[in-house]
């Protein structure tokens, strides 16, 4: 039987064009988070089980990651996500760094997950984090990059929406308003968390299990379910917009609106899978149905760097994946046209291979990228051959080029050339 083309279920191959529009992602990612004076760091895709249990929540570690044991009898794990790892390099270097910290990487993720649209089980993610801010100019410096991101790609406002909420409220919402004990306030989180996923009635039947008589008496379900169908903050009841829970919120949002970015609104209902956030938290959604998952999540997480035994650093960050990238870049229509990375294609006929070949260091010389077809077939068919490629520009030599040192540059786009010296051809490319 012979062997199978297909990748690995749930990972994708990357042929050149695939790669084409990674990159062109990529790039644009790098570009805008160096903007805000973020560094690039790396890490190994393997990490010890251990850096995920204590925080990272139940789902991802018990049914999302891809563990083995290593010839060593280590439990090993291929990261699921980064937030674990650079925090313990961050603890790794506690003293040493100069906070604030600004670092972006994008990593190779794996998530053992049933592949659908928008999720599959190996993924790449943007991480944008700042360490050592406490106080809200953090979200407010993290979010207002992730809007330059979108503007950079050519996005407007209508095109995503910024979700926002806030774990401290939350926690009052639950401990405090509701009287839930810590057990029920984690598995009312944890439904509240999967909810959009859920029909309302097998959403309010969980609820009603995890409850306690007592705690159903009191209306809990009621009083939640007010809450979560509310809009805005202000619609929330009195007892909540006057325990002080709500500030941070209210004065991240109207930061947010001063510097300009009118598409944020709190979401009661956006909770956040991990277990290490403590403050704010936001997901930025694609307000094209078809894409109904978040593009991206982060928040604030102040305890992640401490549990490695140093001093805890506060923390504000975000991960980007980009197969929901792609699919709002491709359904919004942002995708720009993306050529090979080929500047030019030389094609010959007669014996002169290394003429041509001497011809082609001189270009690259010159920083073109230049491909030489090798084909050894008829000039016509080398000249289909490039277009096929998709590539513009073409050298066209024969043994008359080499004598006169008349050379004929094709635009293959336009279907017109010109007869140009080979000192000439960089700028006639260029020029275009
Ligand atoms: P997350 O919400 O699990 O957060 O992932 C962030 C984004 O990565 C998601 O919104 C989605 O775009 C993408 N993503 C996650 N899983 C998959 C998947 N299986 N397939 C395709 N895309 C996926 C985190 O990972 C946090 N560590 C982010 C963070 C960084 N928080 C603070 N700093």
């Amino acid at each position: 039987m012979a062997l199978s083309t297909q990748p690995y279920k749930g990972a994708r191959d990357f042929y050149p064009e695939d790669k084409r529009l990674q990159k062109y992602m990529f790039k644009t990612l790098r570009k805008v988070a160096e903007r805000y004076g973020y560094e690039e760091y790396d890490a190994p895709i393997l990490e010890p089980l251990e850096i995920y249990l204590a925080k990272s929540g139940e789902e991802i570690v018990n049914e999302q990651t891809y563990v083995f044991e290593d010839r060593g009898g280590r439990k090993v794990v291929i990261r699921p996500e980064m937030t674990p790892t650079v925090s313990r390099m961050v603890a790794g270097k506690r003293q040493e760094l100069v906070y604030p910290l600004r670092w972006y990487s994008i990593p190779n993720l794996w998530r053992y997950e049933r592949p659908q649209r928008g999720r599959l089980r190996e993924h790449w993610q943007l991480n944008v984090d700042i360490f050592g801010v406490a106080d809200s100019s953090a979200e407010i410096e993290i979010i207002s990059l992730v809007d330059d991101v979108f503007k950079e790609y050519g996005a407007s406002t209508g095109m995503y929406q910024i979700k926002l909420n806030d774990r401290q409220l939350v926690n009052y919402i639950l401990r405090e308003y509701l009287s839930l004990d810590e057990q029920a306030a984690y598995s009312v989180s944890k439904l509240i968390d999967r909810m959009n996923k859920l029909e309302r009635s097998v959403f309010l039947g969980q609820l009603d299990d995890i409850l306690s008589d007592q705690q159903k008496q009191s209306g809990a379900a009621e009083k939640l379910v007010a809450i979560l169908d509310t809009k805005s903050i202000a619609d929330l009841p009195q007892a909540i917009k006057e325990s002080g829970k709500v500030t941070a919120l209210e004065a991240t949002l109207s930061a947010l609106r001063a510097a300009g970015i009118q598409n944020a609104v709190y979401d009661p209902t956006l909770m956040r899978g991990f277990d290490y956030y403590t403050g704010i938290v936001f997901e930025v959604f694609d307000t094209d149905p078809e894409n109904n998952r978040a593009m991206l999540g982060g928040g604030r997480y102040d305890g992640l760097v401490g549990l490695f035994g140093v001093e805890p650093v506060p923390t504000v960050g975000f991960g980007w994946g980009d197969v929901t990238l792609s699919q709002f870049l491709i359904s919004h229509k942002l995708v720009p046209e993306l050529k090979p990375e080929v500047d030019v294609a030389i094609v010959s006929t007669g014996d002169i291979q290394s003429e041509v070949a001497a011809i082609a260091a001189q270009l690259r010389k010159q920083e073109l990228n230049v491909a030489v077809d090798l084909s050894g077939k008829k000039l016509g068919d080398q000249l289909k051959n490039a277009e096929k490629r998709g590539l513009d520009w073409v050298l066209v030599i024969g043994e008359n080029e080499i004598k006169s040192g008349v050379l004929t540059l094709k635009y293959l786009p336009e279907h017109v050339e010109v007869k140009v010296a080979l000192t000439d051809v960089r700028s006639a490319i260029q020029d275009k």
